[in-house]
Parts: C-alpha cells; structure tokens; sequence
C-alpha cells in the first residue's frame, strides 16, 4: 500500500461513507469527491486528517482531473442512484451517472491510475433475469436510463482497459442496504423508507402487490468486497454480481421489519412504478471464484443495526 488516497467519488453517500470507514481502518488515506446532492458531511469523519473532501460535481471535467491527480485507486460511485429519478429527468441524471463516468476514465488516463472499482448495477439485466438466478452473461435489458448510463459506463471502462490498461473490477450491486441509507426522498431505497416509516408510525406505501423481489446485501459486507477490488494483485475480465442468490420480496420484508420494531403502521398498496422490474436475483458464482466473500449479514441483524437495536 502507498501513502496516496484513494479517490472515492460519491464517498460522502451510503455506500461510499461505508467504504471510507473500511479504507482509514486499513490504513489508508481517502480523498472523496461528492457534490452532497445526497451524500451528507455528517456521514464522514472529517476530523481524521487521511480524510478529505473536495465538494463539487463529476460531470465537472477540469474537477475530475485535479481530483485524481496523485491518487493510487478509484472508487467510482457517485451517481444519481434513483432509478426513478433517471425515469423523470433523464438528461440531468446522464450527467451524473454517464458523463461522470467518461470524466473519471479521462482523469485516471491523465494521472496514470489504472485500478477502478465502478459501481454498475443490476439493473442493466432489466426483467431477463425474471424468477431466476442472474449470472454476469445474462442479456442485458437496460429499462431506464440509470440502467443504459451504469451499462454504458461498464463498456467504457472495458475500452480504456484494452486501450489504456485501466484495471476496471466492474461490480454489478444488487439492492444494498443498512445504516446512513438516505430515506428523504420517495425514491430512496426501500429498506430505508419502510425502517424510518416503521420506528415513526407513519403509513407505508408499497408499489404494486408487494410480491416482487430483491436480493438484498448489507453494507458492510458489500464494502468488504470493494476494498479487496481495490487490492486486488490482478484484475479478471468480466463484471462480477454482488448479491447472495437468496431474494426477498417486499411483503417479507415487511414481516421481518415486523419482527425488530414490533407492529407495523398501516400498509396500502398502489399500482407499480413504471420501469419497475419484477424479480431481481443474482447468480453469485462468479463473485465466490474471485472473491472472499464475508459471511452474509442476515436482513433481519442487518436491520436491527440500521435500527439501531
Ligand atoms: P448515495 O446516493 O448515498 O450515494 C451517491 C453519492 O454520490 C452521494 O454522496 C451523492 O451526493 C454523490 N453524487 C451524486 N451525483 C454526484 C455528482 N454529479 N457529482 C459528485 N457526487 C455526486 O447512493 P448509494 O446507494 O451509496 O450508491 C452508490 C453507488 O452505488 C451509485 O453509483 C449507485 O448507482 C450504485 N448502486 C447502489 C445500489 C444500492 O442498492 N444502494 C445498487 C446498485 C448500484
Ligand atoms: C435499487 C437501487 C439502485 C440499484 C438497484 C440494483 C436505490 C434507491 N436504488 O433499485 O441504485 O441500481 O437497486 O438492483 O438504492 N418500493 C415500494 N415502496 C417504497 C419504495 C420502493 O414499494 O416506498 C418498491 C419499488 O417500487 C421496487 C422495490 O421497492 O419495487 C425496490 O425499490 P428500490 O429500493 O428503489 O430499489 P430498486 O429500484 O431495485
């Protein structure tokens, strides 16, 4: 490990603000590039001088290229991570989530850092992997425009590993969840809206029958497997599922939610979000080949700890 930071774009949101606690723990230094649209200063510690932030956009390219500059690894995560908020307003999550992605491919090629973790997602397998375990050569389906910009986003980063010998680990996330995921907006994820609606009594909306399902992952233990990413000796070809090939659907869920905070408030069900996809599982072979893939946090410990329990 050398002295320089790592650069975290998007540190200072859930999953990033997880993955800078596991880097300092490790010894390392994190310098975080996040425009706190929804990542928060209160979710890092500022106070440890290996921690800097330096507040602005991704899309910003002369911002990239300065922040990368003397850098050892990327972790690339910022993004508008709504899948609903790319349905609304398309052309401003692009910047983000795809002209963000091109700018930091450029501003590694300009600092000379190959090694990348990137945050794709499963949802660039659309519906195909409806009912069954999704493995990485699963056709892709992209429904939204989140999901074209993070499949974009994996082929770019292939092309600057043929053409410039970027060492992308290409991970495709399945729904993380645990402590400091953000519940403000109704497009936040769902285990954070139902836990926060749960422990104030207000009432939870559920889109759709509340039969479609999610393979869910703690934090912890998805950060786990970016920081080995990150240290890897070499890197394989081929983006790598992270979920545990289990799936819940949200009315499991709910009894579960039911179970760590006692009774539930009332419970509607509305017609489903358009773009939404049914199933979602993830085959996680390939992840166990290459990976030390830490002993799942079970979902109901894991909502116990964001509930603090
Ligand atoms: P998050 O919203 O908490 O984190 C995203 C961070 O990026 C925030 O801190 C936000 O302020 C920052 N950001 C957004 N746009 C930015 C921009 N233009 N410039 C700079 N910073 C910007 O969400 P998260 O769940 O921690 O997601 C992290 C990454 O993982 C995202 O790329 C997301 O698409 C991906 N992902 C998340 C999940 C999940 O279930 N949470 C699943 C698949 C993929
Ligand atoms: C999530 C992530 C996305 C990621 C994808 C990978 C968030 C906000 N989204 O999308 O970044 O790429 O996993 O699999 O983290 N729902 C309700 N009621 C609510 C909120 C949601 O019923 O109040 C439903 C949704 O309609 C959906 C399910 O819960 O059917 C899951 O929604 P959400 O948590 O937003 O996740 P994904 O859309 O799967």
């Amino acid at each position: 490990m050398s002295d320089a930071p790592v650069l975290i774009t998007g540190g200072a949101g859930f999953i990033g603000s997880h993955l800078t606690d596991a880097l300092l723990a490790k010894g390392y230094a994190v310098r975080i590039l996040d425009d706190l649209s929804t990542g928060k200063r209160s979710n890092l510690p500022l106070d440890n001088p290996r921690v800097e932030l330096i507040e602005g956009d991704v899309a910003d390219a002369a911002l990239v290229a300065r922040a990368a500059v003397g850098c050892q690894a990327v972790a690339h995560l910022a993004a508008v991570a709504s899948v609903q908020a790319s349905v609304d307003d398309p052309v401003k999550t692009h910047q983000s989530n795809f002209i963000g992605t091109l700018n930091v491919c450029e501003a590694m090629r300009q600092a000379g850092i190959k090694r990348v973790v990137f945050a794709s997602s499963a949802a660039v397998y659309g519906n195909n992997g409806e009912g069954e375990a999704i493995t990485e050569d699963t056709p892709k389906a992209p429904l939204t425009p989140y999901a074209s910009d993070k499949l974009a986003g994996e082929h770019y980063f292939d092309f600057y590993r043929r053409q410039h010998g970027f060492e992308p680990v290409v991970f495709r996330f399945f729904n993380i969840f645990g402590p400091r995921q953000d519940p403000s907006s109704p497009y936040s994820g769902v285990i954070s809206i139902f836990a926060e609606r749960a422990v104030n009594g207000l009432p939870i909306a559920v889109f759709g029958d509340g039969e479609q399902t999610r393979d869910f992952f703690y934090v912890e233990d998805l950060v786990d497997l970016v920081v080995q990413g990150i240290e890897m000796p070499t890197v394989a070809e081929g983006a790598v599922n992270v979920g545990l090939n289990a799936t819940t659907s949200l009315n499991e869920l709910l009894g579960a939610l039911a179970e760590v905070v006692g009774d539930l408030p009332p419970v509607s069900y509305l017609p489903a979000r358009s773009g939404d996809i049914k199933h979602s599982r993830a085959s996680n072979q390939r992840l166990l080949e290459r990976f030390e893939v830490p002993e799942p946090t079970p979902l109901k410990v894991g909502l116990a700890r964001l509930l603090g329990r």
